[in-house]
């Protein structure tokens, strides 16, 4: 599965260094030609001779050792498809984030042009740290994928977050970084994500539990796969495409509206209140002597539907959120919106779906054809997506 493809292993002086041992096993076992690159400190818990014998290769750690006339952190950031740093201290972190070249490791990340892919770990008021913090979210928006760490015991004997995150995710995320195909290149792809927010007056609203991350997945594979992206997203993010931030369905309907005509694929992964405050108080309301109150409320627009019956040459996908009889609900939805994919998910279960980190959906298309998608993180099913329908 990997052959072909040159994995560079940046390994930094954190405790979980040992369980590198096995990714690049991992990588070796399914055909990679693996580098690995340590910074000094990571020598203190893992050697040279084992991560030689597990690579098959040549550990680089010092900088000026030239053999060549090209300085090894040129050749290795040019010759290498990926680069994954695991573990990735707070120190080594920050130095990239600021550009910082004083080591091996840190020079090839440097120069390092492709997909670079980091799995801190580290003490849990390290990872909260203000700096630390920051360093990773200039990593994020400079479209560097960052693995976060997990909560529970760390080796410094504290509870919290702040573990490598496991083996296989760091082995799936690579393995899904290097199979990008750069298919979307020259198309813009517009996906909505998050609850809108439907206010009833200036400190109370009505929304839903839409946590966004499925319409962020979607649009971090859209952007790696080539596309040019316009995310319309009612929640907070940084990155490296175009962000449009609404608030209310009627926002989210007028930000699409502009983006429509020169889209290729849009991708409807909101979830949209179907009814808003019919009149939105101007002052905070008073609690009154009545034990009940009523709001009114007014339909909003099925923005699905409005796209599907004025589209030209877009591909349009739909998002269905059910909690009962999911492919006879899906079915019936696709033809009444009219949309080319309906990607349906069963919100009764709660190990996938909202709020969660993974998703297991049904693609139904247009002409009556199904794919079910196995349960994944939401960033394969995002890229499974993508590749299904376009
Ligand atoms: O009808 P239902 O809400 O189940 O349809 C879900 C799909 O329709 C999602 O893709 C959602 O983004 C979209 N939708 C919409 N406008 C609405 C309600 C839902 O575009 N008012």
């Amino acid at each position: 599965m990997l052959s072909n493809k040159t994995i560079l292993v940046g390994i930094t002086g954190g405790i979980a260094a040992y369980k590198i041992c096995e990714l690049i096993r991992r990588f070796k076992k399914n055909g990679a030609n693996v580098k690995v690159v340590c910074t000094p400190n990571a020598l203190n818990f893992v050697t040279k001779l084992t991560l030689q014998n597990l690579s098959q290769n040549e550990v680089y750690v010092e900088e000026f050792e030239v053999k060549e006339w090209k300085p090894e952190h040129i050749s290795l950031a040019d010759e290498a498809d990926i680069m994954v740093i695991a573990p990735a201290t707070a120190n080594t972190i920050s130095k990239i984030a600021c550009g910082i070249a004083d080591n091996l490791l840190t020079s090839i990340a440097c120069a390092f042009r492709k997909k670079m892919i980091i799995a801190p770990a580290m003490n849990c008021n390290m990872w909260n740290n203000p700096g630390v913090k920051e360093n990773i979210r200039v990593l994020k928006a400079r479209g560097v994928e960052i693995l976060e760490p997990e909560s529970g015991f760390l080796a410094c004997g504290y509870m919290g977050k702040g573990r490598l995150c496991g083996v296989d995710k760091i082995y799936d995320a690579v393995c899904e970084g290097l199979n990008y195909s750069q298919k979307l290149k020259g198309k813009k792809v517009v996906i909505t994500s998050g609850g809108t927010i439907e206010d009833i007056d200036p400190v109370r609203y009505i929304s839903n539990y839409s946590s966004g991350k499925m319409g962020f997945a979607l649009a971090s594979s859209a952007k790696q796969m080539g596309a040019e992206v316009v995310l319309i997203t009612t929640k907070e993010i940084e990155a490296p495409y175009k962000i449009v931030k609404v608030k209310s369905a009627l926002d989210m309907q007028k930000a699409l509206d502009e983006e429509f005509d020169s889209s290729d694929i849009v991708i409807m992964a909101a979830a949209v209140a179907d009814y808003r405050v019919k009149e939105v108080s101007p002052q905070k309301m008073k609690k009154g002597v009545n034990e009940e109150l009523t709001l009114e409320l007014v339909k909003n627009p099925d923005i699905l539907k409005g796209l599907c019956e004025k589209k030209t040459h877009q591909c349009i996908i739909g998002f269905c959120a059910e909690s009962e009889n999911l492919i006879e609900n899906a079915k019936e939805k696709i033809t009444k919106k009219g949309c080319d994919y309906l990607i349906a998910n069963d919100i009764s279960r709660n190990d996938i779906g909202f709020g969660s980190e993974d998703n297991e959906v049904v693609i139904l298309d247009k002409n009556g054809g199904m794919k079910r998608l196995e349960k994944a993180s939401k960033s394969v099913i995002a890229c499974q997506i993508l590749e299904a329908v376009y």
